[in-house]
C-alpha cells in the first residue's frame, strides 16, 4: 500500500510513523505536516526526526499553519513543548521540501490516479485545502483514512469533540462531505478501545534498541498524561490504530453512515453529527449530517489483541 501521510507529530503520530515504517507492505510516499498538537513547522521537523530514526526519507512538506476559520490552538499540554514529550533532540539532518502539504497531496493524487491512500492523523486543514484546489480529489485517491471525531462516545478535548476535529471543525465537515470514494473514519469510538496498559508498557520497557528506546521515552511522557486522566498506568494509541486499519481493514468492523460536524453549537462546536436512527424512512426529517452526503465507514469494534500485538512487534524492531 502506498500512502500519503498527513500528520501533526505529536507522540501518537510519531508512534504511527514507527508502526508504518515497520510494515513491509507499506510505502510512505510523502508526508505533510499540519497545525494541531504543535505548530505545523514544529510538526514537520518532528516528522523528519522520526523518519530519520526509522531510516526513511520521503519528502516532508509543511502544511497549514492555522485552521480555516478559527485561531490556532495547539496541544503541548498533551504532547510536550516540543511535541515529542521533551525527547525531540537535535534538529533533523534533512529539510522540508518546497510547496505546501495540500499542493503535494493534489500533485501526487493527479500523478497516481486511484493508487494512493491518504492517512490523515491531524486536523483536516490540508485535506480540505487539497479538495478546494482539486475538486476531483475524491475520485483520484484510492482511499482516505482519517483519525478524528467521536461519533457515539464522549470527546476528549471537549465533552463532545475529539482534538483533531475541534482544531478545525470547518475542515472536518468539508472532508466528511467531499464524497470520497472510500473514507474510513477511525474515531474515538474505535481508538479508545486501543488502549495499552501496564503489562504492555512494562514489556516494551524491557526491550532495548534505537526504536524501542525512543518509543519508550515517548510512551513515558504520553503515559503520564493518560495515567493522570484514567487513574491507571495506560495510554490510548489513537493514530497508530488508524495507521494499522489503513493497512488492514480487517482489524475492525464498520458501520456506514453519512456524517457532518457541528459548526455553530455554543458548547458542541467540533462534535460529529450523525443520524444513528436505524431506519431509512421518509417519515423522518433529514439532518445536515445526512443530506446528500456519501456515507463514510466508521470503525466500530476493534480486534484489540491483534492490534496490540502488531504494535508491540513494530516498536520492538
Ligand atoms: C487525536 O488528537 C491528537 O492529540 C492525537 O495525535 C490524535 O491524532 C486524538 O483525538
Ligand atoms: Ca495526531
Amino acid at each position: 500500500m502506498r500512502l500519503i501521510l498527513d500528520t501533526d507529530p505529536g507522540v501518537d503520530d510519531a508512534l504511527a510513523i514507527m508502526y508504518l515504517a515497520a510494515q513491509e507492505d507499506a510505502e510512505i510516499v510523502a508526508v505533510g505536516s499540519v497545525h494541531g498538537n504543535v505548530a505545523a513547522s514544529v510538526g514537520a521537523l518532528n516528522a523528519l526526526r522520526v523518519l530519520e530514526l526509522v531510516g526513511l526519507n520521503p519528502p516532508v512538506a509543511v502544511g497549514a499553519a492555522r485552521p480555516l476559520a478559527q485561531p490556532l490552538q495547539t496541544a503541548e499540554f498533551v504532547h510536550g513543548q516540543d511535541g515529542l514529550g521533551g525527547h525531540a533532540g537535535p534538529l533533523p539532518k534533512g529539510s522540508t521540501v518546497a510547496g505546501s502539504a495540500a499542493e503535494q497531496i493534489v500533485r501526487l493524487a493527479r500523478e497516481n490516479p486511484g493508487e494512493l491512500t491518504l492517512l490523515a492523523l491531524g486536523p483536516l486543514t490540508n485535506v480540505a485545502l487539497a479538495v478546494l484546489l482539486e475538486p476531483d480529489l475524491p475520485n483520484l485517491l484510492r482511499s482516505v483514512v482519517v483519525m478524528g471525531g467521536a461519533v457515539t462516545v464522549p470527546g476528549n478535548i471537549t465533552p463532545y469533540a475529539d482534538a483533531n476535529f475541534f482544531h478545525d471543525p470547518e475542515a472536518a465537515d468539508l472532508v466528511l462531505g467531499a464524497g470520497f470514494t472510500e473514507l474510513i473514519l477511525v474515531a474515538l469510538d474505535a481508538t479508545e478501545q486501543a488502549r495499552v496498559g501496564t503489562d504492555w508498557l512494562s514489556a516494551l520497557a524491557e526491550v532495548r534498541g534505537p526504536r524501542a528506546d525512543f518509543a519508550n521515552k515517548l510512551l513515558d511522557h504520553y503515559g503520564q498524561f493518560y495515567s493522570n486522566m484514567f487513574g491507571e498506568h495506560s495510554c490510548t494509541l489513537h493514530d497508530p490504530l488508524a495507521a494499522a486499519i489503513a493497512l488492514d481493514q480487517k482489524l475492525a468492523t464498520y458501520r456506514t453512515m453519512p456524517l457532518g460536524v457541528e459548526l455553530t453549537g455554543t458548547h458542541t462546536r467540533g462534535q460529529v453529527v450523525s443520524d444513528l436512527r436505524s431506519i431509512s424512512s421518509d417519515a423522518y426529517i433529514s439532518t445536515n449530517a445526512g443530506t446528500g452526503r456519501v456515507p463514510v465507514k466508521v470503525a466500530d469494534t476493534v480486534d484489540v489483541p491483534t492490534f496490540r500485538d502488531l504494535m508491540f512487534k513494530s516498536l520492538k524492531g
